[in-house]
């Protein structure tokens, strides 16, 4: 099968070059595309540099990169249109630019009965800041973020003012949440075709009393975890109303259960495959040739 997978800035990317290299222990013929070099011409045909991809069966996106308003506004419309033309795109294009949005992916998720903390998304300072008053202890996160980068927690409200003010003025949309109480920890469940595959917990790290993130990139240590029945009812859910091929469903374990805060649509498994010893690269590409097939 000819599967693609889709990179930006670099093609040895851990998790990239990991599915790259099963792909083709598989068999398949594996093609990496930056979707900065790909052209598509009316009616139905893609190229990326001078390679014709129009014969792809499907496509694992890594990430869609960095670029202007037009730029990102015509990479999703591409994916779009790969799945028009019957390339399977895993994470599908809407389940992609939800899982990125956490505004979308919040909504969905508190329409579909799970538990989100109480959030803040828009432009007006004024607004935000009466939101501020109302739930106290809060977050500040980019709408579109990821490995906890960016996000500011200001314990006193006149200095979250000044974060908000900051973020806004830079042209940020105010993102803003209440802080769930829960241990040192989170889980990070991950979840491949509606079937919980492993989880882990990521505790705080140690050496920095001031750090209330767990990001693994920032340092959080990773042990395996076994959830229990209703966390992973929690992540497999999550998966299922986001539609979300494989993903990292973030869960705060509150004092009423499972908070879910994010569900990454590309994420990585470096410490997951460490503490568990899973394959997981393994089990997203016959997860993706299982789809493309039909
Ligand atoms: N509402 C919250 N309450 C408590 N801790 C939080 C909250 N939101 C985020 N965190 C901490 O910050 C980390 C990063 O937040 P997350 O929403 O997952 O953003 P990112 O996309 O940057 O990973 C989480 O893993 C968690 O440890
Ligand atoms: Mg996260």
């Amino acid at each position: 099968m000819r599967l693609g997978i889709s990179y930006h800035e670099n093609v040895n990317n851990w998790a990239t070059a990991s599915l790259l290299d099963t792909m083709k222990k598989k068999g398949h013929d594996a093609v990496p595309i930056r979707l900065a070099d790909m052209g598509a011409e009316i009616p139905s045909r893609f190229i990326h540099i001078d390679d014709d991809v129009t014969n792809l069966a499907g496509i694992i996106v890594r990430t869609i990169g960095f670029g202007t308003g037009d730029q990102i506004t015509f990479r999703i419309s591409l994916l779009e249109q790969f799945e028009d033309a019957g390339i399977y795109v895993m994470n599908p294009a809407y389940s992609f630019r939800r899982a990125k949005d956490k505004y979308a992916t919040l909504t969905a998720l508190h329409k579909n009965g799970i538990a989100v903390p109480k959030t803040f998304i828009g432009e007006n300072l004024e607004a935000a800041m009466e939101f501020v008053e109302e739930v106290g202890d809060v977050v500040i996160k980019p709408l579109i973020g990821a490995r906890g980068l960016g996000s500011i927690r200001a314990k006193h409200e006149e200095l979250t003012y000044r974060a908000m003010k900051f973020v806004h003025q830079l042209g940020q949309v105010l993102y803003v949440q209440q802080m769930i109480d829960k241990p040192d920890r989170d889980i990070r469940a991950f979840v491949i075709g509606g079937e919980l595959v492993g989880a882990m917990y990521r505790y705080l790290p140690e050496d920095d009393d001031d750090e209330w993130r767990t990001n693994v990139h920032g340092g959080g240590r990773a042990e395996a975890a076994s959830l229990s029945a209703e966390y992973e009812e929690c992540a497999v859910k999550t998966a299922e109303v986001l539609q979300l091929d494989y993903t990292g469903v973030d869960i705060l374990e509150s004092k009423n259960g499972p908070v879910v805060i994010e569900a990454n649509a590309s994420p990585s498994w470096s410490a997951l495959s460490r503490v568990t010893g899973l394959d997981v690269a393994d089990m997203i590409v016959d997860h993706l040739v299982e789809k493309a097939k039909r």
